[in-house]
């Protein structure tokens, strides 16, 4: 598999090809994703739910953020990573901003740094491309704005907010954005903003499959989430939550029966006559 770079996602997407996106934050789970073969990672903010149990992404802090940048990007050599910036890391002044994106590239290990927002972010993103540091968009519902819009919405359902989109879409292409992550907006939407676009691609997660690629959460997309939860636009590609529960009860009940550990996974004896004069000390 050859390194995934900014130009060899743009080329995919030229080609007509979709990129592929899931999100990881730890060693395990990269090395997993990197030998299938997933073009990019994304050490999501998301990791605040997923990882730390918290119930939004705004609790997540930098720290937190490079520490789960750096176990995923430890695991891997071809697929391009990116980190999120978290809550309140780019929004109060440039050079806040700025060092914190830094951080997610050198300490992190980072190709890239995603953050939430549109015209507004334009400066934060103009002076990280500036600096050398390739940015992802995130636009539609973004997850650090939920208090913002009132819960977990899909967003861009009027003309005026779906013009809003397309014009949040073009400005941060025009700030320097090379790619630009959909979520939660009408199919049809994220065909024109992807239509629209000249140089970035799209990535979407619940926006339709007229986007250049897709993302989907891990733990969702493996069937992972504790109570069943699945929002509609999650596809599960797998039932590993049963599959680890049922090997968890197994290996209970193995344990019980004396079944767990056999000769065969245990180390050769002592000699008897050691066993015996220790028994005898
Ligand atoms: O944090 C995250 O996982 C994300 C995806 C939902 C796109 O931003």
């Amino acid at each position: 598999m050859a390194k995934n770079t900014v130009l060899t996602l743009k080329q995919k997407v030229d080609e007509g090809r979709k990129v592929t996106m899931v999100t990881s934050y730890d060693y395990t789970m990269a090395a997993l994703t990197e030998a299938a073969g997933i073009d990019m990672i994304l050490v999501g903010d998301s990791l605040g739910m997923t990882m730390m149990g918290y119930d939004s992404t705004l609790p997540v802090t930098m720290d937190d953020m490079v520490h789960h940048t750096r176990c995923v990007t430890r695991a891997t050599d071809n697929t391009f990573v990116v980190a999120d910036m978290p809550f309140m890391s780019y929004q109060q002044d440039l050079a806040t901003a700025l060092e914190n994106a830094g951080r997610l590239m050198k300490e992190g290990g980072a190709q890239a740094v995603k953050l939430e927002g549109g015209v507004r972010c334009v400066e934060q993103i103009r002076a990280m491309v500036e600096a050398g540091i390739p940015v992802v968009g995130h636009l539609g519902l973004t997850p650090q704005s939920v208090n913002a819009f009132g819960g977990f919405k899909v967003q861009g359902r009027s003309v005026e907010t779906a013009r809003q989109l397309v014009e949040d879409a073009l400005a941060i292409e025009a700030a320097g954005a090379f790619c630009i992550v959909l979520e939660c907006v009408p199919s049809n939407l994220a065909t024109l903003i992807t239509e629209r676009l000249t140089s970035a691609f799209t990535i979407g997660i619940g926006a339709g499959n007229g986007c250049d690629g897709q993302v989907l959460v891990v733990q969702d997309m493996l069937g992972m989430t504790a109570g069943g939860f699945k929002p509609k636009m999650v596809r599960r590609f797998a039932s590993l939550g049963e599959t680890i529960v049922d090997a968890f009860h197994a290996y209970d009940d193995a344990i019980q029966s004396g079944d767990f550990p056999a000769a065969a996974e245990s180390y050769k004896d002592l000699d008897a006559e050691v066993i015996d004069q220790l028994r005898a000390e």
